[in-house]
């Protein structure tokens, strides 16, 4: 059975093998979107299949952690949405008979190898767009339990599009086989509509003005004239007195809506890639809750980083396992904080100003923005006022005593000029005593306190480098 990833099926039925080999695994993931619902898929899986398991979170997979990995004594540990940018440390511990490791991750892999490793950039498919960690899980998931583990790929939906792998609005390549195997078992939806954040839960004229993917001109940022817009339409804003939601309306009212935003933005002069990036694909999770945050797969995925990024990740891994009432309680009362968190981070970020560098430009948040966020800020800045779009950015946040955490964003245009923020980032942090990987787009590190100017150089260098 080939699988919704045929390129991988190999690798993915040895590691399922190594799995059925144990009777116990201990799974370690990644504390945020992606490494939630992969854990979840893990550990779904698992249990299916019958053997017993246990699951280990970690903000960073560097050698204290796996340290610790080992200390808890499994011989099989399934690493999940990390793993292959530590393969160099995790074959050491594997070669002192500390464990044997699966894993199933999409990151640029470091100099190694092992026998039970599931990474698309191992066989030629695109890991930082086309599957995340969630998606390798449960391409691993399916070589476990068949068609039996279909249903999951709704939360390897959410990984993916938690993880920002969409294009355009919509999912490719592997993931689009992954959603279509939701679709057919009925646990998915797909519709093509308003690709704007918060179609579940925010009334109308909220989502119109809080959406900042696209700038409409008399609508974005304007309450009043959100609501005038909306007023002038053939549709129906409130019922029994409340304003009602994307989510709410009928297909006719979708378009109505979608048409008259489109016309709005035209007339105003909003460049026409930026018109088209108002329509996109949405994934509705057909099992949640309407007008909850689990039914759509964007705002599901906020609500994991809510968790997750928060020292929670029992409560997100919770509502991936379907546990609702007190978790799900628990989830929006943490989601209402990270969204406090994120909007004063971006405004902070706003005032204080970014510092340019001929290629790229940064901040340093101090103690202001905690680390396991910076990266979601330096990424809402881009665009904001002083932020240029066209310029890679990079965040600073403290970690401990010693150590600055610094994430990395860029644009998929300077990823086809040759930009690739993994490597940029790891080198640049091993240069200076620190360590650090990821995508192309999407990059992290962490070095010791005091280096970061050293650092921003050797980054500014190494990019222009690449962008020549
Ligand atoms: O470790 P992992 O792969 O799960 O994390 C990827 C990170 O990169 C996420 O925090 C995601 O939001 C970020 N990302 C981004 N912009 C992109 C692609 C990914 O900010 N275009
Ligand atoms: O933490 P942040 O969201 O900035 O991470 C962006 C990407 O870089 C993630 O995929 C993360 O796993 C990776 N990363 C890494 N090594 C680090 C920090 C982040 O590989 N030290
Ligand atoms: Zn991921």
């Amino acid at each position: 059975m080939n699988g919704p990833v045929p390129e991988l099926a190999d690798r993915a039925d040895r590691c399922a093998e190594a799995l059925r080999d144990d009777d116990a695994v201990l799974v370690a993931s990644h504390i945020d979107a992606d490494g939630l619902t992969s854990a979840g898929i893990a550990s779904q899986s698992l249990a299916r299949a019958g053997i017993d398991h246990e699951v280990f979170f970690s903000k960073q997979l560097d050698a204290s952690e796996l340290e610790r990995v080992a200390a808890t004594g499994y011989e099989t540990v399934l690493f999940t949405d990390f793993g292959s940018g530590q393969l160099d440390h995790i074959v050491a511990h594997e070669e002192a008979g500390d464990f044997v490791p699966v894993i199933a991750d999409h990151h640029q892999p470091a100099d190694a190898d092992t026998e039970y490793h599931l990474n698309p950039l191992l066989e030629g498919v695109d890991g930082s767009s086309d599957l995340s960690g969630a998606g390798a899980t449960y391409v691993l998931a399916r070589a476990l339990l068949g068609d039996d583990a279909k249903d999951l790929a709704a939360l390897a939906v959410v990984g993916a599009v938690g993880d920002r792998q969409t294009t355009d609005g919509e999912l490719t390549g592997a993931n689009v086989r992954i959603a279509e195997e939701g679709v057919e078992v009925g646990v998915l939806d797909t519709e093509k509509g308003l690709a704007l954040y918060g179609k579940q839960t925010r009334p109308l004229h909220k989502l119109l003005e809080y959406a900042s993917e696209v700038y409409v001109p008399g609508i974005t940022g304007d309450q009043q004239g959100a609501m005038r817009f909306l007023d002038s339409l053939d549709v129906e804003t409130h019922r029994d007195g409340e304003w009602r939601t994307w989510a709410d309306l009928d297909d006719e009212e979708r378009r109505t809506l979608v048409s008259a935003l489109i016309q709005r933005a035209v007339r105003n002069g909003v460049p026409a890639d930026q018109v088209d990036a108002l329509v996109g694909t949405t994934y509705t999770l057909a099992d949640e809750v309407a007008g909850t945050e689990l039914r759509d797969a964007s705002e599901f995925g906020t609500v994991l980083n809510a968790t997750a990024r928060y020292e929670r990740a029992d409560v997100g891994l919770a509502v991936c396992l379907g546990e609702r009432g007190e978790a799900l309680d628990a989830a929006q009362e943490l989601l209402r904080e990270h969204k406090r968190n994120l909007s004063r981070g971006v405004s902070w970020v706003v005032e204080e100003g970014v510092t340019r560098e001929q290629h790229v430009q940064w901040f340093h948040a101090g103690d202001r923005i905690r680390e396991t966020i910076v990266g979601i800020v330096a990424g809402m800045a881009v665009g904001e006022e002083g932020v240029d779009r066209d310029t890679p950015i990079l965040g600073f946040g403290y970690k401990d005593d010693e150590n600055v955490k610094v994430s990395a964003r860029a644009t998929h245009d300077l990823v086809e000029r040759g930009l690739d923020l993994s490597t940029v980032l790891r080198e640049a942090a091993q240069a200076v005593g620190g360590d650090g990987g990821g995508h192309t787009v999407a990059a992290g590190a962490t070095v010791p306190r005091g280096k970061e100017e050293e650092f921003v150089e050797r980054v500014d260098e190494h990019v222009g480098e690449q962008l020549s």
